[in-house]
């Protein structure tokens, strides 16, 4: 499989411009005014996929977008894995904080990219690392090393909580049966320090009004007699973590797995810099749960963070005003065993009971999915370990990620099978935020890793 470098190096060109068309396109699923972008890139994904081999590819209408589901069946005796990624991103806002526009991808270096990396929004999460499975199975069609049948499933609605998906899951057992779910959609330690994610957290998300009087009120008329919305909303939202930074719903912590002192010592041996992490975002100090490291805190701790917060005047000058209203978006990262659907129960039981009677409280919840975990001895694991020992030089690092991708939990329930994640960006290339950026180096890594995963999976399910 050394010839797979030599594609690589003599394609790298294409590679990268098929890359940037894509990334072109403002697939962005939460907001509907983009809607046929991201009609348009389904269809582009389709062509992609058949032109690097599959023999057919649809695209599934749903609810919301389409999923493209393309195939390649060489034997139906032969395993399958089963390829998942997304081709939606995130709105790219705050526009003006991008230093170039963010579906005009450009290449710049950067200090851990020394080797160039492009700026867009989707250029990691997830065009970018998804593409790469395309590119390695267009290698392995073409030098007939595709060891067995590969499926390819693209969702447009993961970062709007994949529920369509989920009913396509639910309706198309038979057809997406497999042996391994392979996904590109995570991040690594750094890139001489590879790494396999074993760990998701699963979410809940909400978002809570509270309403005081029926309407706007002048502030010197009404102040100091009503209920302020505003003021009762952020003493509530400040209740809910305690001095130590624990979470203060009452059973919040009670499924919560903890870990034991061997595992976190484990997961301490990861190389990390706390002076590097606050250097890289400007913070003279961490912040978080008593009693834990941050790597544990990102990770194997359930947290409770406000997303958004509004209500009132926020125009320019100022206005005496008590708003009527005032609102917030929560969410909670859960971690393994924590039910997200009864979590939601519990929040807002307790929110509900918290507010004071002068106001009226209202959450509603959004869209939440269950923590992962994945074991280190499965077959798939380690067909991952071998395939970057190969190209990297090291054995990979397993480590537990703070994000979720909530399908995955359901694909292990509706499919029964077990979900790798070989994730190549780092937490540096900015996803969600703007200046999104994909390491040319991740990219090109990622390209080559594949076929080896592929290789290794087949001989270890042979043996
Ligand atoms: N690819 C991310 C999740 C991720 C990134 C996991 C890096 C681990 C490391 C995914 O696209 C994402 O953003 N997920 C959302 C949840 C979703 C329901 C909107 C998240 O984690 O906030
Ligand atoms: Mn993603
Ligand atoms: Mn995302």
């Amino acid at each position: 499989m050394s010839n797979i470098q030599t594609y690589i190096s003599e394609n790298k060109e294409r590679f990268l411009n098929e890359l940037i068309e894509l990334l072109k396109i403002p697939s962005i699923s939460a907001d509907s005014a983009y809607k046929n972008d991201v009609l348009n890139t389904a269809d582009a994904i389709k062509s992609s996929l058949l032109k690097a081999g599959c023999d057919t590819v649809e695209i599934c209408e749903t609810d919301g977008y389409p999923i493209v589901y393309g195939e390649k069946i060489i034997n139906p005796n032969l395993p399958t894995v089963l390829v998942y990624g997304h081709y939606d991103v995130q709105p790219p806002d705050p526009l003006d904080l991008w230093d170039s526009p963010p579906f005009e991808p450009v290449i710049k270096a950067t200090e851990l990219h020394p080797e160039g990396a492009i700026f867009a929004r989707g250029a990691c999460d997830d065009k970018g690392q998804m593409y790469m499975h395309v590119k390695a199975l267009e290698y392995m069609t073409a030098h007939d090393e595709l060891p067995c049948n590969v499926k390819f499933m693209i969702e447009g609605e993961e970062e709007v909580g994949s529920e369509n998906l989920g009913v396509f899951v639910k309706a198309n057992k038979e057809k997406l049966q497999n042996d391994v779910i392979l996904i590109s959609d995570t991040g690594m330690i750094a890139n001489d320090v590879p790494s396999i994610t074993t760990g998701l957290r699963g979410l809940s998300y909400v978002e809570v009004e509270v309403t005081g009087p029926n309407r706007d009120l002048h502030s010197g008329l009404y102040g100091g007699a009503v209920a302020n919305p505003i003021n009762i909303l952020t003493k509530m939202i400040a209740s809910l973590h305690d001095e130590n930074n624990h979470i203060t719903i009452p059973g919040f912590y009670d499924k919560v797995e903890n870990l034991s002192d061997e595992e976190r010592a484990e997961m301490a041996k990861a190389p990390f810099s706390l002076e590097k992490y606050k250097n890289a975002l400007d913070i003279d100090a961490v912040y978080g749960e008593e009693g834990y490291t941050t790597n544990e805190r990102n990770s194997i701790r359930p947290t409770l963070d406000v997303n958004g917060v509004w209500g009132g005047y926020i125009g320019e000058g100022a206005k005496t005003v008590i708003a009527s209203k005032a609102y917030a978006k929560i969410s909670m990262r859960l971690v393994p065993n924590q039910d997200w659907e009864e979590i939601t129960q519990l929040f807002k039981t307790h929110f509900e009971s918290i507010a004071p009677k002068a106001v009226k409280v209202k959450v509603t919840p959004h869209h939440g999915g269950q923590g992962y975990v994945t074991p280190i001895d499965s077959i798939g694991y380690k067909a991952a370990s071998k395939a970057y020992e190969h190209t990297f030089g090291k054995t990979p690092i397993p480590q537990r990620s703070g994000g979720s991708i909530p399908i995955v939990s359901l694909f292990e329930q509706e499919l029964k099978s077990k979900t790798i994640l070989m994730g190549f960006g780092l937490d540096s290339d900015a996803i969600h935020s703007p200046n999104e950026h994909f390491g040319i180096w991740n990219y090109l890594k990622g390209i080559e890793t594949i076929p080896h995963f592929y290789k290794h999976f087949v001989e270890l399910k042979n043996k």
